[in-house]
C-alpha cells in the first residue's frame, strides 16, 4: 500500500500563493499525495491539481439544513474532495469538538463518499501522566460506537501528539513507534479488520526527518502542517515516502 501524504494548510493561503504552491506541486509516483485547503479555494485547488487528491479540513456533522456558516460532505464532494480532515486537536481544544461530535463527522463523510481522516493524539501532560492510550482509545471508541467495526476499516486515521505539532521538533521514533502499533492493536482486539487502513503521523514532519518517520513499522504516510505550504519541502516529504 503507496503511503498517503497529505498537507493540512489550516488557515493559511490567498488566491495568488495558492497559485505558486499548486504549481509547484507534480505527481510523485509510489506515493498518494493529497492537499487539504481551506474551504473558500477547494475551487482553485479542484482545477489546478488534476493528479493530487482534494481534501477540506473539517466537515458538518449534518447533511443539509438550516446550519448557518456549515458545510456538508456532499459539498465537498462537488468538488472532488475524496477526504477530509476530521477532529484535528486545533477544532478539539479551539472550538469545542468532543469525541463524540468528531464521530459523527466521521460518520457523516463517510455516509457521502469521502473518507474521512480522523486525528487522534495526547496533549503533553496527559502524555506525562501516562495515559497515552487512554485518551486515544477514547477518542477512537466514540468513533468505532457510530461507524461499527465495517465502517470504521474505511477511515484514515492520524496520530498527531498535540505537543509535537508547530513545535519544530517532531515525536521520536520510538514514541511514534509504540503508538501506532498500539493503535493497530487496539483496533484488532475490537474485530476492526485494519489491514488497509493507513496510520499516519503528524507534528512537526519535515524534510529533515520524513525518511526516519516513514521507516517505522505502522507509518502509513504523514499530515503535514507547517511544511506543506512550502512547496520544496513538501515534495521532499512526498519523495521521502515513495515506494517505502
Ligand atoms: P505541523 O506540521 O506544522 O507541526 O502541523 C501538524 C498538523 O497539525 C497537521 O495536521
Amino acid at each position: 500500500m503507496d503511503k498517503l501524504v497529505a498537507g493540512n494548510w489550516k488557515m493559511n493561503g490567498g488566491l495568488a500563493s495558492n497559485r505558486l504552491l499548486l504549481d509547484a506541486f507534480t505527481p510523485v509516483s509510489g506515493v498518494d499525495m493529497l492537499v487539504c485547503v481551506p474551504y473558500p479555494y477547494l475551487s482553485q485547488a479542484q482545477k489546478r491539481t488534476p493528479s493530487i487528491a482534494l481534501g477540506a479540513q473539517d466537515v458538518s456533522e449534518f447533511p443539509a439544513g438550516a446550519y448557518t456558516g456549515e458545510v456538508s460532505a456532499a459539498m465537498l464532494r462537488d468538488f472532488d474532495c475524496t477526504f477530509v480532515i476530521v477532529g484535528h486537536s486545533e477544532r478539539r481544544a479551539l472550538f469545542h469538538e468532543d469525541n463524540a461530535t468528531v464521530a459523527r463527522k466521521a460518520a457523516a463523510a463517510l455516509a457521502a463518499g469521502v473518507t474521512p481522516i480522523v486525528c487522534v493524539g495526547e496533549t503533553l501532560a496527559e502524555r506525562d501522566a501516562g495515559r497515552v492510550m487512554d485518551v486515544i482509545g477514547a477518542q477512537l471508541s466514540a468513533v468505532l460506537e457510530v461507524l461499527g467495526v465495517a465502517a470504521m476499516a474505511r477511515i484514515v486515521l492520524a496520530y498527531e501528539p498535540v505537543w509535537a505539532i508547530g513545535a519544530g521538533r517532531s515525536a521520536s521514533a520510538e514514541q511514534v513507534a509504540g503508538v501506532h502499533g498500539a493503535i493497530r492493536a487496539w483496533l484488532a482486539t475490537r474485530g476492526v479488520d485494519a489491514g488497509t487502513l493507513r496510520i499516519l503521523y503528524g507534528g512537526s514532519v519535515k524534510p529533515q526527518n520524513a525518511a526516519e518517520l516513514f521507516a517505522i513499522q505502522h507509518v502509513d504516510g504523514a499530515l503535514v502542517g507547517g511544511a506543506s505550504l512550502v512547496a520544496d519541502d513538501f515534495m521532499a516529504i512526498c519523495r521521502a515516502a515513495a515506494h517505502r
